[in-house]
């Protein structure tokens, strides 16, 4: 299993281009399950997660081609299977994205339930509810959702999502499209990447409006068309590398990025003493003399702070010059890079969902390990600050999330080189 090899150094400058956003590219390739004509989506991330999207398109029968500037062709006019297997959908839990898709077009899907999940229980009622709610009938067999329509449509509906859900509310406006009548999301999620998918469907003939607002209503049509559309900038990886910038005392551009998307962790590094600048698609941070100021920190929906830069910020306030308290409210049990933090010399409390976390002057380098995807960017960034050399094993989590992190580290001046797991293995022998 490959590591990553950080050492701790001077501070991060220059420029990088943010890839497209994972979390967007996810539900727009899914989405070409609701057409048989083509579907051109480009601006495509290189990640794991979008390689097992494409083994997962691939086994139900959607045709798929790539060029070499990542624009993805779809052709599902020749879907085969509705079935989506445990071995996919226990790496990626957002393969629970066919649900609505399939059985909006074909009338049955049969897909995997997720299982267990590093950072909580992470259940999927409300993505079954919507679908019921729909018309379709849902049972659980051997681990699998079954969702049938027994041949009919499937009804629009009036849906209230008692929890707001990103992936909940873009597989229930997939299944809407295609459904018979209205259907309105009350109390939907207003993530970019809903908006992104929202803005696809009605290229494809859809009739959604209400994207971004709490309320989405979706008029169903026949059928949609092909499209061409191009996946948003990703807000996390763009935030992930201010976050390195600034704990690094740098200074850094990001080009390919749209400032609103990110406007709570903007504030937050404004709050911790950073230099902000922007123009449409490009961010310039740079750093004080003084070491950053501490920033208090709750997660909740977008638009508000996101639980996806929680553990960077956590790293942020763990060197920065006072105490500050991380109030984690959207998953349960996300804070495994707190012990590997703690392993390299930070100095944080936990209590059930909160952090408080007293800066210090520098971390250590240590041996660590990554949980999860955004753990394991917190963990790498962690080794550029701390003295010595840092290894992050399971570096897995980071693939599936990060297009090509320690390539773009490095263009920013970091030590930070893979290393093939079997020599690692072969050295300590
Ligand atoms: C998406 C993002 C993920 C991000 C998360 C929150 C993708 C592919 N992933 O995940 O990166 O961290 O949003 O911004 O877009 N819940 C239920 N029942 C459900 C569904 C969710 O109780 O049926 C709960 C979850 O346990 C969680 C909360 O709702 O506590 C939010 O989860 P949700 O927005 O659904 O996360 P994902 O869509 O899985």
């Amino acid at each position: 299993m490959d590591k990553l090899i950080a050492t701790g150094g001077g501070p991060l400058k220059g420029r990088i281009r943010i890839s497209g956003a994972k979390n967007a590219a996810l539900p727009l390739m899914i989405a070409s399950l609701l057409t048989d004509d083509t579907l051109r989506i480009s601006n495509i991330p290189h990640l794991h997660d979008i390689t097992t999207t494409m083994e997962l398109l691939g086994q139900l029968g959607v045709r798929l081609q790539v060029d070499e500037k990542l624009a993805i062709e779809t052709d599902a006019s020749g879907v085969g299977s509705v079935r989506a297997p445990y071995d996919l959908v226990k790496t990626m839990r957002a393969s629970i994205l066919v649900l609505g898709p399939l059985t909006a077009r074909f009338g049955r899907a049969e897909v995997s339930l997720p299982g267990g999940c590093a950072i909580g229980s992470r259940p999927v009622n409300l993505h079954i509810k919507g679908l019921k709610s729909m018309g379709a009938e849902i049972r659980i067999e051997n681990g699998y959702i079954i969702a049938d329509t027994g041949g009919s449509k499937l009804r629009g509906a009036r849906i209230f999502m008692d929890m707001i859900s990103v992936t909940g509310t873009e597989n229930i406006m997939m299944a809407a499209t295609l459904a018979e009548g209205v259907t309105t999301i009350e109390n939907a999620a207003r993530e970019p990447e809903v908006v992104d998918l929202a803005d696809c469907l009605n290229a494809m003939g859809a009739n959604i409006s209400g994207a971004g607002s709490d309320e989405i209503m979706i008029e169903g049509v026949e059928r949609l068309h092909g499209a061409d559309h191009r996946v948003i900038p990703d807000r996390v990886e763009a935030g992930t590398f201010l976050v390195a910038a600034a704990i690094s005392g740098g200074e850094i551009r990001i080009n390919d990025v749209i400032p609103r998307h990110l406007e709570a962790v903007l504030d937050k590094l404004r709050e911790a003493g950073c230099g902000l600048k922007s123009g449409e698609d490009w961010i310039e941070l740079t750093t004080p003399e003084s070491r950053l100021r501490s920033v208090n920190i709750r997660t909740a929906p977008y638009p508000a702070f996101p639980t996806d830069m929680q553990a960077q910020f956590v790293l942020l306030n763990s060197v920065a010059d006072s105490t500050a308290t991380v109030v984690e409210t959207v998953f349960e049990n996300r804070y495994m890079h707190v012990h590997e933090l703690q392993r390299m010399g930070a100095n944080i409390e936990l209590d059930g969902n909160t952090a408080v976390i007293k800066g210090v002057k520098s971390l250590y380098a240590a041996p660590v390990m990554a949980t999860d995807l955004r753990a394991s960017a917190c963990l790498v960034l962690a080794g550029l600050v701390a003295r010595g050399e840092t290894t992050i094993d399971r570096i897995y989590h980071i693939d599936r999330g990060y297009h090509c992190i320690e390539e773009k580290l490095a263009q920013l001046g970091a030590s930070i080189r893979r290393v093939p797991g079997y020599y690692l293995e072969r050295r300590s022998a």
